[in-house]
């Protein structure tokens, strides 16, 4: 086997790539006809000059076949890099160009490759990245459609480290006429069979990124948004795994989207029982105008392979993300503790009254108090201000600066946040601009939560909410923003295109977005974003790149927030998670759960609070204070250390996680049970990633154990207290949570 920094091969004698680190193999050649077919993806298997034989050429019924006199060659029976439909391949194409003759055919045949270190950055859109040129290499394989002049460049990125493959595509029309891409996939894989069960992350407003799953079947399986936003319904990111696949073992393979629009992500299972995922931007809607000279860059895709189970996928997703997607001042940083006024005022609040709010959390050791919605133009509910980012001098009489110089004198943090790609019809900016929204001319245009969509294809409307931005941010001392969003698109239409171009305004949309992003962490490269929508309405890697964290969900009940965190987990780092106590009875669904089951579960993000601290018990307070302190002693370990889930709130009535330091000295325990239950089982959970040869204290337990009595026989988990009648005054135990601490002695 070939050791060393070489990770991709090029052999000329059969025409075939391999691209391989120690974990991965991930093989393909040039197939007869010039299309480029794949060969192997999954755990890394020997180099070898010729893999021809796995191209299966077998006459079969019912096909057609590319050459005159061969029976044998037909795209539909092979496994394809980018395939087209229409000419003998019957199952979803890659790509579909739309030709002025009325024709969506094309035949990329292969040109030449190019292999680079380390990888390219994608023009506007955000990806991965290197920090130094060994840490990756690139293969850039160039591909052309003779009819047209359309030049595919299929761009492949492997990491050095851990089973990931990044993979996009460019499209130049380097022709004599203007095409419509209709579809161009970031990325499509051919799987030689179908045992696999297909899991999803989805849900709604408050109950975002539930994990569902299915065995695959003959058809299609496909999760997708056409709302503008990547969506509470549908995370773009879908995972395979071996029905024998756990947590901890077996093959699994994950595909992610760094896109925060419109995507679909699809397994089609074909007729001979072999699947086809594809992965990109949904064609629904989708048509792209490409000029003679025109370029096209879609969106990257990642796939992960793990053959440690799902924590071992996951686990592989949270360091890409962390270390090499996310950017800038906050990303190794431990992230600051908040308290966030919207539970606590909702939109009725003066400066006096914040400050108020404010000096409790300073009391109690928060470091950094975030303004919510209300502090702008005519902002007293949701009918009207959007869009007008001055601050409102009868509730801010000195205006930002000044409630933002009173907060850091305090010796905190000030936040602030922003809707930026709104507006309301009450509000100065829609009264001079109504051609400034996504409105289709003659047609109704429908709002969500009174509002409507700025038209951010346009680069004069981000240029102007940039420059109020601007002013606001540079006048007073914001150390943190939260970027929500409240709706999605409707009525899609941009009044600066053509009408041969309208199918661009969705993606050009994000495209805005992420250049108001872009623009805003340039200038201001200390200030630590949080992306919003509704809660997890954009809870996705295009994002990351910007924000480093999310508002995970509107919904902070903690026993709702235990199954969107361990969803949210399978792709996301605890980092980008964004979650605080809130009052009981909860805003989201009036249930009451306990303080320390509220802030057990928050920990597990980037920790704040969203209600009045004025309001609490003194002896809640001092829970509180120790809480804070709890989490600046571990806030490191939670955010950066190698997290894995243990059991499941999908599945059961506990659930157990836990995260590991790099020196494997300390490990926290989360355990949660939903009901109590009388005279229960005697419980045990098997660790992970421990060191089998220390000698870890247990406090809560008051026991020693060795990690690999902690990993083989598991951590006693019993609750003591089950079975025994309670006495009136004792509180119900449903909710219940506890933290382990283990710490290497
Ligand atoms: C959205 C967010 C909330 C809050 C409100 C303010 O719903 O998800 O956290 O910021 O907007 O209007």
């Amino acid at each position: 086997m070939r050791k060393g920094k070489i990770m991709i091969i090029y052999h000329e004698s059969s025409k075939t790539f391999h691209l391989y680190n120690n974990e991965i193999s991930y093989i393909m050649c040039v197939l007869p006809n010039g299309h480029l077919g794949n060969l192997y993806f999954g755990k890394r298997i020997h180099d070898r000059e010729d893999f021809s034989h796995l191209l299966e050429m077998k006459q079969r019924p019912m096909t057609a076949c590319v050459y005159e006199g061969n029976r044998k060659f037909s795209l539909e029976h092979l496994k394809l890099e980018y395939p087209v439909y229409g000419s003998s391949d019957y199952r979803y194409p890659a790509v579909e160009i739309l030709q002025e003759n009325g024709s969506r055919i094309s035949d990329f045949t292969y040109v030449s490759y190019t292999i680079a270190a380390g990888k390219p950055k994608l023009q506007g859109l955000p990806a991965t990245y290197t920090e130094k040129d060994e840490e990756a290499q690139t293969l850039c394989v160039k591909l052309k459609d003779e009819v047209t002049g359309i030049v595919l460049e299929l761009l492949y990125t492997i990491f050095t480290q851990r089973g990931i493959i990044t993979r996009s595509a460019r499209f130049t029309n380097e022709g004599t006429s203007s095409v419509h891409l209709l579809n161009a996939m970031s990325l499509s894989l051919d799987l030689p069979d179908k045992d696999y069960v297909w899991m999803q992350f989805s849900g709604a407003w408050s109950r975002e990124r539930h994990v569902k799953e299915r065995r695959l079947e003959q058809g299609i399986q496909s999760v997708g948004s056409i709302r503008g936003n990547s969506s509470h319904e549908h995370n773009p990111f879908i995972v395979l795994r071996r029905p024998s696949a756990t947590e901890n073992a077996g093959e699994v393979m994950g595909f992610s989207l760094i896109y925060s629009g419109n995507h679909r992500m699809q397994a089609e299972v074909d007729t001979h029982d072999t699947t086809r995922i594809t992965v990109g931007i949904n064609p629904q809607n989708f048509d792209w105008k490409l000029d003679c000279g025109e370029s096209f860059q879609t969106p990257e895709a990642v796939v992960v392979f793990s053959d440690k189970g799902l924590n071992g996928m996951s686990q592989t997703f949270h360091k890409l993300y962390q270390k090499r997607l996310a950017r800038g001042y906050w990303r190794d940083r431990p992230r600051p503790i908040l308290n966030n006024n919207w539970e606590a005022t909702y939109f009725d609040f003066t400066e006096d009254r914040l400050v108020e709010i404010a000096a409790k959390a300073k009391e109690c050791g928060v470091e950094l108090f975030v303004l919510d919605d209300g502090w702008f133009g005519a902002r007293s509910n949701d009918y009207a201000g959007l869009g007008d980012w001055v601050a409102n001098r009868e509730r801010l009489p000195q205006g930002i600066k000044g409630i933002a110089d009173r907060i850091e004198e305090m010796g905190m943090k000030f936040g602030l946040w922003f809707e930026p790609e709104m507006v309301n019809k009450d509000s100065d900016l829609y009264r001079a601009h109504p051609d400034w929204i996504l409105q289709t001319p003659q047609r109704h245009s429908c709002h969500g939560r009174n509002q409507y969509v700025l038209d951010f294809s346009r680069k004069e409307v981000v240029d102007c909410i940039y420059e109020m931005m601007y002013k606001i941010l540079s006048e007073a001392k914001v150390s943190y923003i939260k970027w929500d969003m409240n709706r999605s698109i409707t009525e899609c239409c941009s009044a600066a295109l053509p009408a041969d171009r309208q199918g661009e305004v969705f993606h050009r949309y994000i495209l805005g977005v992420y250049d108001l992003y872009e623009r805003l962490n340039t200038a201001f490269p200390q200030i630590l974003f949080e992306s919003c929508a509704s809660g997890g309405g954009r809870f996705d890697p295009g994002i990351l790149y910007y924000a480093p964290q999310g508002w995970t969900s509107d919904d902070t009940d903690a026993a709702e927030r235990v199954k969107i965190q361990y969803g949210t987990s399978m792709c996301y780092p605890v980092s980008s998670m964004g979650s605080h106590v809130s009052v009981v009875p909860n805003h989201q669904l009036n249930r009451k759960t306990p303080l320390h089951t509220r802030a057990n579960v928050a920990y597990f993000g980037t920790f704040g609070y969203e209600l009045d601290l004025n309001k609490l018990s003194d002896e809640e307070i001092s829970e509180v204070k120790q809480q804070i302190t709890f989490m600046k002693e571990y806030r490191e370990l939670i955010q950066f250390g190698t997290f894995y889930r243990l059991k499941s709130p999908f599945e059961g009535n506990e659930t157990v996680w836990m995260t590991v330091s790099e020196d494997k000295k300390t490990a926290l325990v989360f355990w949660y049970r939903e009901r109590n239950v009388v005279n229960a089982d005697f419980t045990r959970v098997r660790l992970q990633g421990l060191d089998p040869d220390l000698i870890y204290r247990n406090e809560y337990n008051e026991t020693e154990n060795y990690g690999d009595e902690l990993m083989n026989l598991g951590l006693l988990t019993t609750d003591c207290t089950a079975g025994e009648p309670t006495s009136e005054d004792q509180p119900c135990t449903d909710y219940e949570s506890r933290i382990y601490v283990l710490t290497a002695k």
